[in-house]
């Protein structure tokens, strides 16, 4: 039985056993939450990102997938980074959407983490409405069979923590 809790605040501050990223197909970082991410944890992740580049993803991770990495200076073990789709309205991408926490605890469950925190994958620069993002999010972590025992959801403002809360209780 998986535990859900909400918090507000920045992921990189979490202590669990690994803290996903909202990164994009190259692995090379960004801005957001990836951006936040390598600044805190450090050039380890950037370079352990590098050579999963060349050694198995030459085309970039797919949207919808997930790979980890260990977490450099931060509180966590691993970094597993998923890549969301970009939200359009002309397409329904929400399975891809879905699939990057599905991955992500596969991944998870892989290392063996028992606590994973998410943020809100695809809600901001990639352009998702966060109750729509809120809502996957919920649905599929409640969803997916896995030995985590909490997915910590560790939301930037309180307009983001408001929308999950509305779909966990
Ligand atoms: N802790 C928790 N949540 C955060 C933090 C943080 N430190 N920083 C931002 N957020 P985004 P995306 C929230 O843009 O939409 C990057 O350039 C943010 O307010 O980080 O999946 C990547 O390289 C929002 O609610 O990810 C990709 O190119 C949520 O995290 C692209 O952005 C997700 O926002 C991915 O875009």
């Amino acid at each position: 039985m998986t535990t859900i809790r909400l918090v507000q605040g920045d992921i990189t501050r979490e202590s669990v056993d690994a803290i996903v990223n909202a990164a994009n197909s190259s692995l090379l970082g960004g801005g957001g939450v990836d951006g936040a991410i390598h600044r805190r944890g450090g050039p380890e992740i950037l370079a352990e990102c590098r050579k999963l580049r060349a050694s198995h993803y030459g085309k970039g991770l797919r949207v919808g997938q997930a790979v980890a990495t260990t977490a450099g200076k931060l509180d966590a073990r691993w970094v597993i980074h998923t890549v969301g789709p970009r939200f359009t309205p002309e397409e329904d991408r929400s399975e891809l959407l879905a699939s990057c926490y599905r991955e992500s605890l596969r991944v998870a469950d892989e290392l063996g983490a028992r606590t994973v925190a998410f943020p809100a994958v695809s809600a901001g620069i990639y352009g998702w409405p966060m109750e729509d993002a809120a809502r996957i999010a919920v649905e599929t972590v409640r969803a997916t069979e896995t030995a985590v025992e909490e997915v910590r959801f560790v939301l930037f403002d309180e307009k983001a923590y408001d929308a999950f809360a509305r779909h966990v209780s």
